[in-house]
């Protein structure tokens, strides 16, 4: 049975006693590491290679985030993981009106290529693989990777990361993105030709469930939606004259790991199964990689509570285990203090000890999709798979995941279920320890991490000091350059180089992208 939405369309699958599965596993199971890639990308998975411990981290201005990187990598940590400010999110500079107020505060503020160098000081780039959240201005700060790292001595063949670039996401729910969606897929098809001839190693994209799954969005909504938008992107790159193969291989996904970790599972192997067939049957994909879903998860932020927020630990341990068994290759666990605020040195380290316990301590390493053959977790990836096919088939009915954007539909599927799920959890339908059942007469007192106001005018001070010591004739003729590009057919990435190269400011590239593409303003279809 499946849950449906009010417009009949199915939300997610409903489990209860009566759950069994007619279900034959010589037909369905496959092997790991073959087509469809249900069971897992690489035959070996975690008996090759752990997943990658890779801690989303970022605050303050580019010194204070280097220590936090520096004391991650000295406990362990695999993979590095970037999370800048909204300013830098959304294009601003650290002193423009519009970022007053936000400057470090939800992840690091970076101006200019002056501050990637100080947040990447002392750490070699040819031996870190860095993912960066940022996707509107994904290009800038990808390229101030590469001058820091040419700076480095480190060629841009050796690097190894992933920028998540994932603006239809952004439409649809958190709200990160500047140029409209034509101009915004065309910066990602040279994004995809960029990387190709320069930065061939590098992950051009990390298409995105999880923030439309903290947004509400059901298992079957996160990977329908996610799923849709990346068949977007590939239509885009293949349209530019791309062929599948060159790029398809560096594409990747990142979805979110709920509590309800059976169905989880199954939603990981369904997204495997699913994007597989559409390469190789769509797009007719011929290299292995480019069916292969390779993807990053993060544990659940939106049931974290700030009541009782050592249970957090718990939570983020159960959901950590099912990114595990679903076979990710790359996991952020939250922290457990994240629901009051930035993690402190010493959650940050428990985060990331807890995915050390999985990984060292537990046997979930030592068999290779180890729910296999399970009736229930297999009868569960059916029918997620089901429901999702059901969603992504009226996306297609819609014209795509921009026209189904631009009339509002993932937007609204997401927002009745959320309200369904905030319903449940009024009435105590959906249990939430320490908020709606087992409640403390008084809560503890927590003692958070707080970012220094101070940062703000610093961040002003460097970018006035920056402004007087670089050649301005060179940056303004960089940026012309750049406008003559984004207003042609030339691709993007080669006159912005030059001109992160000459220290123009992120807020002043971006302006220059304005003046030419406009910005994007939603539409009021719902
Ligand atoms: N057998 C054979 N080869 C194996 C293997 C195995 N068992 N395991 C790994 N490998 C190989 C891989 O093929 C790869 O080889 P390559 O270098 O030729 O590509 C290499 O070992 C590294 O393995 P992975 O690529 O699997 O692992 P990575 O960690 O390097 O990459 C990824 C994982 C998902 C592909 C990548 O895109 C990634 O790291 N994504 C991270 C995205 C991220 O961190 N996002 C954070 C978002 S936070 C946010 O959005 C905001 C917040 O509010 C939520």
């Amino acid at each position: 049975m499946t849950r449906e939405s009010e417009s009949g369309i199915p939300i997610d699958p409903v489990y209860g006693p009566d759950t069994q599965a007619d279900w034959d596993p010589a037909e369905k199971l496959g092997e790991p590491g073959q087509y469809p890639y249900t069971r897992g990308i690489y035959p070996s998975m975690y008996t090759g290679r752990p997943w990658t411990m890779r801690q989303y981290a970022g605050f303050g201005a580019a010194t204070e985030s280097n220590a936090r990187y520096r004391d991650l990598i000295a406990n362990g940590t695999t993979g590095l993981s970037v999370a800048f400010d909204l300013p830098t999110q959304m294009g601003h500079d650290s002193d423009a009106p519009i970022a007053s107020g936000e400057v470090g505060k939800v992840g690091v503020a970076i101006d200019s290529v002056d501050d990637m160098r100080v947040l990447f000081d002392g750490i070699p780039l040819d031996q870190v693989s860095t993912s960066m959240t940022i996707n509107a201005p994904a290009a800038l700060l990808l390229l101030m990777y590469q001058l820091v790292a040419e700076e480095q001595g480190v060629e841009a063949g050796k690097l190894t990361g992933t920028i998540q670039n994932d603006v239809l996401k952004e439409y649809i729910a958190r709200g990160t993105y500047i140029f409209p969606p034509k101009p915004s897929l065309r910066l990602t098809a040279d994004i995809f030709k960029y990387c190709g001839a320069e930065i061939p190693r590098w992950n051009t994209i990390s298409i995105s469930g999880y923030h439309m799954a903290e947004a509400g969005a059901s298992p079957a909504q996160e990977i329908a939606f996610t799923l849709a938008d990346g068949i977007e992107y590939v239509r885009t790159a293949v349209a530019a004259g791309m062929d599948v193969d060159d790029f398809a291989p560096r594409l990747s996904f990142f979805f979110v790991a709920r509590t309800t970790i059976l169905e989880e599972v199954a939603k990981f192997r369904a997204a495997r199964r699913i994007w597989a067939r559409v390469m190789k049957e769509e797009f007719g994909a011929r290299n292995p990689k480019s069916l292969m879903l390779r993807f990053h998860t993060q544990t659940a932020g939106v049931q974290l509570t700030a009541q009782q927020p050592e249970v957090n630990l718990v939570r983020v341990a159960v959901q950590a285990l099912g990114a595990v068994f679903g076979g990710t290759q790359s996991l952020h666990t939250n922290s457990f203090d994240e629901a009051i605020a930035l993690p402190t040195d010493k959650s940050a380290r428990l985060a990331l000890r807890t995915q050390q316990v999985l990984a060292y301590e537990t046997d979930v390493t030592a068999t290779v999709d180890p729910f296999a053959g399970s009736y229930v977790v297999e009868r569960m990836t059916d029918d997620v798979e089901a429901a999702a096919l059901e969603l992504m088939g009226k996306i297609e009915e819609l014209g795509g995941a921009v026209a189904a954007i631009e009339h509002g539909f993932q937007k609204a599927e997401i927002e009745r279920s959320a309200y369904r799920i905030a319903q449940e959890t009024d009435a105590g339908e959906r249990v939430v320890v320490g908020v709606n059942r087992f409640r403390l007469d008084e809560e503890e007192p927590y003692e958070p991490l707080r970012v220094d106001p101070a940062i703000e005018a610093r961040q002003a001070a460097r970018l006035a000091k920056l402004r007087a010591e670089r050649d301005q004739g060179a940056v303004d003729a960089a940026l012309d350059a750049l406008r003559k590009a984004a207003a042609g057919e030339d691709n993007v990435l080669y006159p912005m180089r030059e001109a992160l190269r000459a220290r123009a400011t992120v807020g002043e590239v971006c302006g220059a992208l304005r003046e030419v593409w406009g910005t994007y303003v939603p539409s009021d279809a719902f």
